[in-house]
Order: structure tokens, then sequence, then C-alpha cells
């Protein structure tokens, strides 16, 4: 007969096996979301070594790294355009003369975490070999050289079922048994902030960014626009630690924006509860950009352990409002000069009316991109500045305890 404790145990083990066959995401990774810096925007598939290490110790000069920048991901392009006799991906040598495993222990032992590109499809975006039909061999790859954070994207993939493919890649990571955050980029099409909470750490929602005010080109969509279709998909709700929506690598600090429309997208994001990933040029940024990029107030904003989203709340062709409720009952409000001009951009805190109520009590009421106290909403509630067009005014409101 079986001891009871021995029972204990074996039930025990099975229900860990049994949890561990469904488990998929490696769990707990992006309590708040992912920030560094990814290759694609600026670079495509222009990358070395060199160009790695270079961001790298600009990040760690800026203040980046310590600002919470830790994930550099390499995008499309690090591989040759075959895979080998035995069916591995192989880093392109000219690129990457000392390979993977080299790189991600230099990039280790400054602090941060290092991340890869792959594809669900047969070829990648680029056209670079795809994973399918070689997830587990890849995963235990990238496993093999320390990788953390995988972005899967969504090219050549023919007839797959998208909540199929990211499953198999999420279990294929799981089984190569090294903690990695896994960034779906497929695009939005099958709405994965549906399906994708248990699979992956954040998601896509649209198609690519791209460094303009608005407007669409092909697969590419100006900053504005980008913000525009995050309201209209209405994907706010399906966001929180572990879990988030992903409106694209920034472009800020990029040639086609003005410093006033850089702000105003970093704030947005900000809003948004979006993962930060730079995807500027770090080594020739101005210090203007690395403020806005570095901006603690900001940044705390985008990292509340709350981790709820933000959304539109106002939308006239002259202003935009945002709000975000926050931890401790603090929110962050974001008005917006929508205009194509200078202009003085007025509006009355005491008019938020969101679907989670009002924000209640009082607060102190802090200008961020100012870096100054306004005082209290109960004493003045109407927020009033000159904007740059495209330009925010970013604030947050501390709620008083009494
Ligand atoms: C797609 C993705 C981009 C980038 C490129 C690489 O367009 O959406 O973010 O990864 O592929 O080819």
């Amino acid at each position: 007969m079986m001891s009871t404790r021995k029972l204990v145990s074996l039930v025990a083990l099975l229900l860990a096996t049994a949890t561990s066959a469904f488990a998929q995401k490696f769990e707990g990774l992006a309590m708040t979301p992912p920030m560094g810096w990814n290759s694609w925007n600026t670079f495509e598939i222009e990358i070395s070594e060199d160009l790695v290490m270079g961001i790298a110790q600009t990040m760690i000069d800026s203040g980046m790294r310590d600002a919470g920048y830790t994930y550099i991901v390499l995008d499309d392009g690090w591989m040759l355009r075959e895979r080998d006799e035995n069916g591995n991906l192989v880093p392109d040598p000219e690129k990457f003369p000392n390979g993977i495993k080299h790189l991600a222990d230099w990039l280790h032992e400054r602090g941060f975490k290092f991340g890869l590109y792959n594809c669900a499809g047969s070829k990648t975006c680029a056209g670079f070999p795809g994973s399918q039909g070689h997830e587990f061999q890849d995963a235990r790859l990238y496993a093999s050289w320390d990788i953390d954070y995988l972005k899967y994207d969504w090219c050549n993939t023919d007839t797959r079922n998208a909540k199929e493919a990211y499953t198999t890649m999420s279990r294929a990571i799981r089984e190569a048994g090294r903690p990695m955050i896994f960034s779906l980029c497929e695009w939005g099409g099958n709405k994965p902030w549906e399906w994708a909470k248990d699979v992956g750490h954040l998601w896509r929602t649209t198609g690519d960014i791209i460094d303009m005010y608005e407007g669409s080109q092909q697969w590419s969509n100006g900053v504005k626009t980008i913000i525009d279709m995050q309201h209209d998909l209405g994907v706010a709700p399906y966001a929180g630690p572990d879990h988030w929506n992903d409106p694209d690598m920034m472009e800020v600090g990029n040639p086609g924006l003005t410093l006033a429309e850089s702000r105003m997208h970093f704030s947005i994001w900000c809003m948004l509860a979006a993962p930060l990933i730079a995807g500027n040029d770090l080594t020739v940024m101005s210090d203007e950009i690395t403020a806005i990029l570095t901006n603690k107030e900001a940044i705390a904003i985008d990292q509340d352990p709350m981790g709820k989203q933000g959304a539109r709340f106002l939308k006239t062709p002259e202003m935009e409002v945002y709000y975000r409720e926050l931890s401790g009952g603090d929110w962050a409000v974001c008005v917006m000069n929508a205009s194509g001009e200078t202009r003085e951009t007025t509006f009355d805190l005491n008019n938020i009316y969101t679907q989670e109520g009002r924000p209640q009590g009082d607060f102190i009421i802090k200008d961020i991109w100012a870096d100054k106290v306004l005082g209290k909403k109960s004493e003045n509630s109407v927020v009033s500045k000159t904007l740059e067009s495209h330009d925010v005014i970013l604030l947050r409101l501390s709620h008083i305890k009494e």
C-alpha cells in the first residue's frame, strides 16, 4: 500500500507535469511594459556587433539604461539567408564576427538584456529564414545563446492560423527552458488582444509605424494615425501587467517628427501603457530628445504598477485629451494641441468624466514637461498653455491623502 505521504507527492508531481504541459509563456517577465531599443526603425537590416555595442554604450552614457531601457533587440537581418546543413540559423559572420552568444554576454555584463527577431512564416519580412517548422530547434538555439526576448513577426505565413502559430512558438520557448519575453508582431489582423494573454507578453495591435505625424504609406502609418487606430480598435481594456498592447516601436527623435511631435508621441505611449522601445539612432540624438526619453515622471506614468491602459476622452480638431488612472488614486492627463498652429490650449480638469468615473478627492497638479507644480485642483482646475502644433501638456494628478 502506498503511504499517504507518497500519494500526496505523486499527485503533486502529476499536477506539476500537467501544468507545465499546458503552461505557455514564462509568466511575470513584463509586469510593467518592456523598455529598450530595437534596430529596425532606423537601421533596418544594416546592423552589426559594432552598432549594438555603440548603442549600448550610449544607453549607459545618456542615462537611458538606468532610466529602465534594458532590452536591446536585434530586428530582422541578423542571420544568413540560408540555414546550415543541420537546419540551424546562422548569424551573419560579417555583421556579427564573434557570434550572438558573445554579444549577449557582453550586453549582460553591462546590465542589459538581449532580444532577437524571427517570424512565424517560411521567411522573415526581409527574406531571411523564418521559424515555421523549426520552432523548437530555433528556441533551443536562442536559449543556448542566453537570449531574453523574442520578437516574432507574421510575414509569409500563408494559411497558418495565428493563434496556433504563436502558441507553438510560445511552447517552444517554454520547452527550451530559458525565460524570454515573447513579443507578438502580428499587426492586429487576428485580434491577438483577445487570445494572446497567456501566449506572450505584448502584441502589436496595428501595422508598422513611420516617422511622420499622420497618414499612411503602404504598410506604415504616421504616429498620430497609429494613435487614432488604437482608439478605434478599443484595445485599452485588454492590457494589464504581463500582457500589453504594443502600438509599435517609437520614432521619438527620428527626422520626420518635430520636437513637439516627439514629445507628444512619447507622452501618448506613456498614457497607453505602451512598451517603450526606442527606435532612433541614440548615438546622434540631441539633448532635448534624451531629456524626453529619460524623463522619470513620464516613464513612471508608463510603468505604473497597476498597469491600466489610458484612453482618449475628448477629440476636437483643435484639442485632444487623454486620461489614465494610476495606482494610489493618482491620474495622468495629456492635453494635445491637435491643430496645425500654435494655440492657447485650455482644459478644465473638472470636465474629466470617464467610464471609471471622476477622479475622486483633491489633487496636486504637476506639469511634467515644464517640471512645475501648478497647484491644487480644488483651487484651480483649469490648465492653460500656449502649445506649438501637436505639442502636449502632460500632467500627473497626485491624490492628496486625507
Ligand atoms: C515587419 C514588422 C516590423 C519589422 C519588419 C522587419 O514589417 O512589423 O516591425 O520587424 O517586419 O522586416
